[in-house]
């Protein structure tokens, strides 16, 4: 959500901003801009659209010189995405230019008392109003530094700032509350991002800021310090992901790069966590007792992530003869939980920043709960405030549409599910063996399913020009439909239902008629003839059957619909790990052939930090 970076240092600003922003682009897409500092006067170029069309504008950079800088992409929640209202916003000084991600919850009365003092906004933005105030306290004061603490206290909500003044040429202000920020030390140049992506062309010595904390940096390094103004020593960490990661690397879209990377992406994930026929989560600090005095078990989560904890849901419960709570983040935190001391919150999050979950995690802490987080970027804030934390190891996923990361998050899961179930002694040993073995065997099966993506796509062809579609499909294969269908109806803006099989006839199946198309998955082995019975259901009312099976069940589907996919058999707790690849690869040959911008779908970010 909003994508911020900043850079000070001997290279010029802009074509560094610019890349950056490209790399960010993916947080949000509304518009871009920047604001760069040369020889004492600010230039500032911002446009709606694409961080492309501002390349165009600014002539790669090359029309605003100077090696100070600070750039933005955006995502709207204040004011239309426009030029006026783009980012960076510039005080009526023209002294300072902000960039912001995050909501100044105040800025209604702070504008108001600004425009009583005489400031005239030129936007609609809450954003504007950091620039002003600061305008105002620095007009007082004299001092910038002075000028931001009393902005800090005089400002509610959540914010990543980044923040640059004419008067000080050499110097790059940032702070952070609630919204992502991290800083990047290079060799006589420093920088802030959003996010990793951004700086590691350039540097991969990076320090995450903390809440209340506030960043000065200049060439030759950069001062912390908290809300106190007290320095802070900041923690290095050392980024290991490949440049490539971050790139195309052939692929048409990031999209179809990422749900190539699973099989690889599930192997890092789990091959290292399995020793000697044995799941090994060192990165865990539950002790046996802990686990075995465990209470209630909560799954918490947004979007695909939620619906990972629905797979979770079945497999847990099997595993753990336990019940397992599965909620929205955005419904739990308002929902007075039943939550407490001792029980354990499992919290999934590919971005660890979504702002639903963090609070849902707050909540879930303040009543004392554990809090064990499944994450994929390393420091982020959700991993940061868990008791314990594991890594789904998937690397940058930078397509909107989440795919490996979803994967991957559920490889995680089905390896906790076992390691609880050893301790608490409920998993019997054939499961237990047959999961670790199918475990190790999924990248190469997935490598199989993938190997469909030809058929797929001719397939998807036929559902290109629908308006609706349903997925179906029971136990584990409903889990799947919730996935499937999200994946669809984002990046192809075709409407599109995952229902409960046994449902339908419940109301839905009114909605099915000549030539609806309707996905019915049906991998999952012991609930394969009620699935038969639902395809041949819906087909009775005329509905197009594209089928998803296993191979044993290959023979038996086709007798009923000509569109049959395949994964290989597993262990039945596995299936969606194979199952969800063929439903990624259609959605994004359908959103191909309508020509939609897949790694970009509209209205979307990939980080969600506004609630
Ligand atoms: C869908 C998608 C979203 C995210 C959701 C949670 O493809 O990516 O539904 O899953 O916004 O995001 P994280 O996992 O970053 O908390």
């Amino acid at each position: 959500m909003c994508g911020i970076v900043g850079y000070v240092g001997h290279q010029e600003a802009a074509p560094i901003l610019l890349d950056g922003l490209e790399r960010l682009e993916y947080r949000g897409y509304d518009s871009a801009g920047i604001a760069v500092c040369g020889d004492g006067v600010l230039r500032l170029c911002k446009k709606k659209g694409r961080v492309a069309a501002l390349r165009e504008l600014t002539h790669d950079g090359g029309d605003l010189p100077g090696t100070l800088g600070i750039g933005h992409t955006r995502w709207a929640t204040h004011g239309e995405p426009n030029d006026v209202n783009a980012h960076p916003h510039m005080s009526q000084s023209g002294k300072f230019a902000v960039v912001h991600n995050g909501i100044i919850e105040n800025f209604i009365t702070l504008k108001e008392e600004l425009q009583q003092k005489g400031y005239v906004f030129q936007s609609e933005t809450d954003t504007e109003v950091v620039a002003q105030l600061l305008d105002y306290y620095y007009s007082d004061c004299g001092d910038f530094f002075e000028a931001m603490n009393r902005l800090l206290h005089a400002v509610d909500g959540a914010y990543a700032l980044g923040i640059i003044c004419a008067d000080y040429p050499d110097r790059l202000v940032a702070a952070r509350k609630d919204a992502p920020l991290l800083l990047g030390f290079g060799d006589g140049e420093n920088f802030i991002a959003s996010d990793v992506t951004a700086l590691i062309r350039h540097t991969r010595d990076i320090a995450y800021m903390d809440d209340g904390e506030l960043a000065i940096l200049s060439r030759s390094g950069i001062r912390v310090y908290d809300r106190q103004l007290r320095p802070v020593e900041k923690k290095h960490h050392h980024v290991d992901w490949e440049v490539d990661a971050a790139e195309k690397g052939g692929y048409a879209h990031f999209m179809l790069k990422e749900i190539m990377e699973q099989p690889a992406a599930i192997r890092k994930a789990t091959a290292a966590r399995i020793q000697g026929g044995r799941v090994v989560l060192q990165d865990l600090t539950m002790t046996p007792e802990q686990i075995r005095a465990m209470g209630r078990i909560y799954i918490v989560a947004c979007g695909s992530s939620y619906h990972v904890g629905m797979v979770g849901k079945y497999n847990l419960e099997r595993m753990l003869r336990r019940s397992v709570e599965v909620c929205l983040a955005s419904e739990f935190r308002y929902a007075d939980p039943i939550v407490g001391e001792g029980d354990l919150v499992i919290v999934i999050s590919q971005s660890g920043e979504t702002l639903d979950t963090m609070a849902a995690l707050r909540e879930a802490k303040k009543r004392g709960a554990r809090i064990l987080s499944i994450v994929n970027v390393v420091g982020s804030s959700i991993a940061r405030e868990s008791d314990d934390v594991l890594y789904t190891w998937a690397g940058p996923e930078i397509a909107v549409a989440t795919t490996k990361a979803y994967s991957t998050q559920m490889a995680v899961l089905n390896l906790l599910g076992l390691y609880f179930g050893e301790v608490m002694g409920t998993v019997d040993y054939e499961t237990y063996t047959a999961m670790v073995r199918d475990i190790l065997a999924l990248p190469e099966k997935l490598e199989q399913v993938l190997a469909q993506a030809d058929r797929i796509r001719e397939m998807a062809k036929d559902f290109a020009g629908r308006d609706d579609v349903f997925f179906i499909g029971r136990n584990l294969d409903y889990a799947l439909s919730m996935e499937g269908s999200l994946k669809l109806k984002e990046i192809s803006y075709i409407h599109s239902e995952a229902y409960a099989s046994g449902e339908l006839k419940h109301g839905t199946i009114s909605l099915i008629e000549e030539g609806t198309p309707v996905i019915a998955l049906s991998t999952y082995g012991p609930l394969f003839d009620k699935a038969m019975s639902n395809v041949v259901e819906v087909q009775a009312r005329g509905a197009n059957v594209l089928a998803l099976t296993t191979e044993t069940h290959r023979d038996a589907m086709a007798a009923r619909t000509p569109r049959v996919l395949t994964v290989p058999d597993v262990e039945p707790m596995l299936l969606p790990q194979l199952g969800v690849a063929p439903l990624q690869l259609l959605a994004y040959y359908i959103a191909l052939e309508r020509g939609c911008d897949i790694d970009k779908p509209r209205n979307l970010a990939k980080s969600v930090t506004v609630e």
